[in-house]
């Protein structure tokens, strides 16, 4: 009897035990786990909170890595970034870097890492500390004048921020050495694809769709400087080599560092020497030094001929006639049969006789002597977006890879 009731004690306490057990150690592992997820995020909150207070540098690099141009504040109806960490950026400036750390970051001035040579130095690619992409411009030497215009451009890149212009990242004023650090962008000059050399076989031509998007990229650049900085700025030197592309062809505008705020204005006009591109500068600005927006507005309406025809603003192998890109192609531009002949034959096929008489309108205001008569930016932008919606749906947009030709 006693051993009958003791087995069956046995048989209902032991599967409890266990059960008890079991549950116990579930809620154990639980509670061990919520513990340890606790403690890592507070890490997380304190390391990242000490490393802000010790290096803003690293979060302006941080700021410029996640910064692209698919953000939807790039998109073509949204507005100009202006999240918080951008805004930390423009008040961090630019990152200070040692002439030793660029050496590094480009191999000793490697000339392998060389990726263009313009009137102020020559650019080499980098890879800084941190394994960010550079593109490191190295300034020619020009005594106290340059030393005050390099300061000034420092100054105004570092205030500058939209996802349609190039970043800058840092500088370096090292001794003797000046240097500017930009964002890369691998696909290099808008000039380079639209132009490139004649031996150099290495381009596709850009196609219709990837052309319209790149010219409201770049007006979105100008319209940022012209109406969303106080004072405006007018670039001055707008045109392809200075529209760089990225990775996916989205183009962002660069070398406002030429740029000079409109608030040196005389009678409300900047006064200055002609410091502009062949091909690209305003009459009103060659001929009497006269610069507003509206000389920009000029130089954009030459980019958009640029794009439309394939043809460079100024070549002299060209027929008698010829060698004016604007003086070619104005009275074209408003005749709906001579409008046809003049597009890169390239694009065959690929736009709408309608868009491409509504581009040719745009272009033809845009480059009109009379520099009153030209569009705001602001007028352009908004004349595009449409133009640029409607090609998007209608065709998905193809990427555009520079493949070597075998
Ligand atoms: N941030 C960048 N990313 C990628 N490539 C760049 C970058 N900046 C410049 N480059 C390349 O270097 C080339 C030379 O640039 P640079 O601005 O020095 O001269 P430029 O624009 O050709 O002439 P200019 O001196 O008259 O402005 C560009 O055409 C481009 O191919
Ligand atoms: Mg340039």
């Amino acid at each position: 009897m006693t051993i009958l009731a003791l087995n069956h004690i046995l048989l209902i306490a032991v599967p409890s035990l266990i059960v008890l057990i079991l549950v116990i150690t579930f809620l154990l592992i639980l509670l061990l786990k919520w513990k340890s997820r606790n403690s890592s995020s507070s890490t997380t909150t304190t390391s990242s909170f000490r490393k802000s207070s010790i290096d803003k540098s690293q979060i302006s690099n941080a700021i410029a890595i996640g910064y692209s141009p698919d953000m939807r504040s790039c998109m073509y109806n949204g507005k100009l970034i202006c999240s918080t960490a951008l805004k930390e950026r423009k008040r961090g400036g630019g990152q200070v870097f040692t002439y030793k750390e660029l050496e590094l970051a480009t191999d000793g001035f490697s000339p392998e890492n060389v990726i263009g040579n313009g009137g102020f130095g020559v650019v080499f690619r980098g890879v800084l500390r941190d394994g960010m992409e550079a593109a490191i411009k190295v300034l020619h030497r020009e005594g106290k004048q340059g030393e005050r215009e390099f300061r000034m451009e420092v100054d105004l890149l570092s205030r500058l921020h939209s996802c349609y212009l190039v970043t800058l990242l840092g500088y370096c004023a090292d001794q003797q050495h000046r240097l500017l650090v930009f964002e890369f962008l691998p696909n290099g000059s808008l000039h380079r694809h639209l132009h490139p050399a004649p031996c150099n076989h290495h381009y596709r031509s850009l196609d219709w769709g990837t052309r319209l998007r790149i010219a409201l990229d770049c007006a979105r650049g100008l319209e940022f400087l012209h109406e969303h900085t106080v004072p405006a700025v007018i670039h001055r030197d707008f045109k392809c080599s200075n529209i760089l592309l990225d990775h996916n062809f989205r183009a962002k505008v660069s070398d406002f560092g030429m740029a000079r705020t409109g608030s040196d204005k005389v009678n409300g006009q900047v006064m200055t020497r002609v410091l502009g591109t062949s091909g690209y500068v305003a009459p009103e600005n060659a001929s009497t030094g006269r610069l507003t927006t509206k000389s920009d507005v000029y130089s954009y309406g030459v980019v958009l001929l640029e794009l439309l025809t394939g043809r460079v603003p100024v070549d002299i192998t060209r027929p008698p006639g010829e060698h004016s890109l604007v003086s070619w192609a104005l009275p074209r531009l408003t005749n709906r049969e001579k409008v046809v002949e003049m597009v890169d034959p390239t694009l065959q096929g690929q736009y709408s006789k309608k868009d491409l008489i509504q581009v040719a309108a745009i272009a033809a205001v845009c480059v009109q002597s009379e520099a009153e008569y030209r569009p705001l930016i602001t007028d352009v932008v908004q004349s595009l977006i449409p133009l640029v919606k409607s090609q998007e749906s209608t065709s998905r947009y193809h990427h555009h890879i520079v493949v070597p030709v075998l």
